[in-house]
C-alpha cells in the first residue's frame, strides 16, 4: 500500500507499541495464532538474547505477506567498495586526523553504493564496537532495500532529506534529525532533495538507549516522548527486489520476486525510531566551569562494564554559555575514550576553521587536543557576558576502544591538521 501522505508516528522510547496498517491484521491476546488474518505469516524480530533481563529485553512481532525466510543464497555484493571496515596494512599512529567533507558522488548513486567507511573499532562478530560510515548520495533506491546484520544503524543527515521506508514504517528525516533502524530491520531510502549527504553510526553492540540521568533527576538531556516509532505500513509489491545485506562486515546480495516491505501489522519494542536534535534539553554550569562533555549524551550503548561505554552519540547544540571566570569552549585534554566527531551545521565552538560541516575528525585514546590557537586566544581574552552560542549542530560518536581508520580514509585526511595547536605561547613563570 504506497501513500505519499506524510507517515503517522507513535511517541516514546523503548516503549511497546502495537500496530496495523490493515484493521485487523493484528492477532489479539497472543502472538503466534495458528492461522493469523489474511493468511499473514508470524515471525519474531528479536534485537537482545532471549533471555535479557526485561528491562533490556528487545523484540517486536511481525505478520507480514511473505516469510522472510523464502529466499535463495546470497552472492557477494561488489558495487559499494568503500563500505567496508578494513584498516591499511601499517599500524596506526597515535595521530589527531581531521578529514573534509566526501566527493560528490557519480551520478546514480544510491545510499548504499553511496556509502564510504571512515572509522570503526572491534567486530560485529564480538557483538562490540562501531563503524561510522560517510554516505554521499543522488540516487533513490528504486528496486531494492538493505539491512545490516552487523549493527542498528544511526543515520544523521547533513544535507538532503531522506524517505526511510522500513519493514516497521516509514521515517522522514531532514538534517538536525536523526533515525535509528534497528539490526536486521530491511529498509530502502528514497531522496525528496535528489541529492543527500551525512553520516551513518553503525552499532555492532548492545542497542542504544538514553543514558541515566542520575542527579539531574527524571527529565533532561533527550526525552523519552520526543522518539517517534512510524506506525505500521507495507506495500504489496510483487517485482523483483534486491536484499543487500551486510553480514560479518562484508556486503552479499539476493533477489526476491516481491518487496520484503510487507509487514502489515507489528507490536513489541523493537523498532526503528526519529529523533529532532533541537528537542535536545541541553544542561550545563550556571556558575563556573563546564561539565564534562558527557553532559550532551543523547543515546548510549553500554560495554559489559558499567559506566564505560561501547558507543556514546552525543551532541554540541545550540546553548546558553554563562559561566563566570571560565575558559568557556572544550577545554585541553587528554581522555581515555576515543573521540570521533562529526559537523551537521554551523561551526563548532572548539575549532575556528578547518572541521567544515560533513567533515569528520579523530582524537583516539589519549591524543592531546582541545581548542585551536585562534579559539584559544579569542576565548582568554573574551568579556564573560552570557553569550548564546546558536547556528551549530556538532557530534561525537565515543568509543572505549581506539578506532581503527579505512586505508580510503587515511589516504585523504587533512596534512596539516597538527598546525591547529601549533604555535602557542609558552607559559611564562615569575
Ligand atoms: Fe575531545
Amino acid at each position: 500500500m504506497l501513500s505519499n501522505s506524510s507517515p503517522a508516528y507513535l511517541t516514546g522510547f523503548g516503549g511497546h507499541f502495537a500496530t496495523e496498517a490493515v484493521s485487523g491484521a493484528l492477532p489479539q491476546g497472543r502472538n503466534s495464532p495458528q492461522r493469523p488474518a489474511f493468511g499473514l505469516y508470524a515471525e519474531q524480530l528479536s534485537g537482545t538474547a532471549f533471555t535479557m533481563a526485561r528491562h533490556e529485553n528487545r523484540r517486536s512481532w511481525l505478520y507480514r505477506m511473505r516469510p522472510s525466510a523464502d529466499h535463495r543464497p546470497f552472492v557477494r555484493y561488489d558495487r559499494a567498495p568503500r563500505f567496508k571496515a578494513e584498516a591499511g596494512a601499517e599500524p596506526l599512529a597515535p595521530n589527531r586526523l581531521r578529514w573534509d567533507p566526501i566527493a560528490e558522488p557519480a551520478p546514480g548513486t544510491d545510499f548504499v553504493d553511496g556509502l564510504t567507511t571512515a572509522v570503526f573499532n572491534r567486530s560485529p562478530a564480538e557483538l562490540e564496537g562501531v563503524a561510522v560510515h560517510l554516505y554521499a548520495a543522488n540516487a533513490d533506491m528504486t528496486d531494492r532495500v538493505f539491512v545490516s546484520a552487523d549493527g542498528e544503524l544511526l543515520i544523521l543527515p547533513q544535507q538532503g532529506r531522506l524517505d526511510i521506508l522500513t519493514e516497521l514504517g516509514r521515517l522522514e528525516i531532514a538534517p538536525g534529525q536523526v533515525a535509528l533502524v534497528p539490526r536486521g530491520v530491511r529498509f530502502r531510502v528514497m531522496l525528496p532533495d535528489g541529492a543527500a549527504r551525512g553520516y551513518v553510526a553503525e552499532n555492532y553492540g548492545a542497542p542504544f538507549r538514553l543514558p541515566d540521568l542520575g542527579p539531574i533527576g527524571a527529565n533532561g538531556l533527550a526525552n523519552p516522548r520526543d522518539f517517534e516509532t512510524p506506525v505500521a505500513w507495507f506495500e504489496d509489491r510483487d517485482e523483483p527486489t534486491e536484499v543487500v545485506q551486510k553480514y560479518g562486515g562484508e556486503l552479499w546480495t539476493t533477489t526476491l520476486d516481491h518487496s520484503p516491505l510487507d509487514v502489515v501489522a507489528w507490536h513489541g519494542n523493537l523498532a526503528p525510531y526519529r529523533y529532532d536534535l533541537a528537542h535536545f534539553n541541553a544542561i550545563g554550569s550556571v556558575s563556573f566551569d563546564h561539565p564534562d562533555p558527557s553532559i550532551f549524551t543523547v543515546l548510549t550503548s553500554p560495554s559489559t562494564v558499567h559506566g564505560r561505554a561501547n558507543v556514546d552519540f552525543v551532541i554540541f547544540p545550540p546553548r546558553w554559555m554563562v559561566g563566570e571566570d571560565t575558559f568557556r569552549p572544550p577545554w585541553f585534554h587528554r581522555n581515555v575514550m576515543s573521540e570521533c566527531m562529526g559537523l551537521l551545521t554551523g561551526a563548532y565552538d572548539a575549532k575556528a576553521e578547518g572541521f567544515a560541516p560533513g567533515g569528520l575528525s579523530l582524537h583516539n585514546l589519549l591524543s592531546g587536543h582541545g581548542p585551536d590557537v585562534d579559539t584559544w586566544r579569542k576565548a582568554s581574552e573574551a568579556e564573560l557576558k552570557p553569550h548564546k552560542i546558536e547556528g551549530t549542530m556538532a557530534f561525537m560518536i565515543e568509543s572505549c576502544w581506539p578506532l581503527q581508520v579505512t586505508a580510503e580514509a587515511l589516504g585523504r585526511a587533512q596534512s596539516d591538521y597538527d598546525l591547529a595547536w601549533a604555535d602557542f605561547p609558552k607559559a611564562q613563570l615569575p
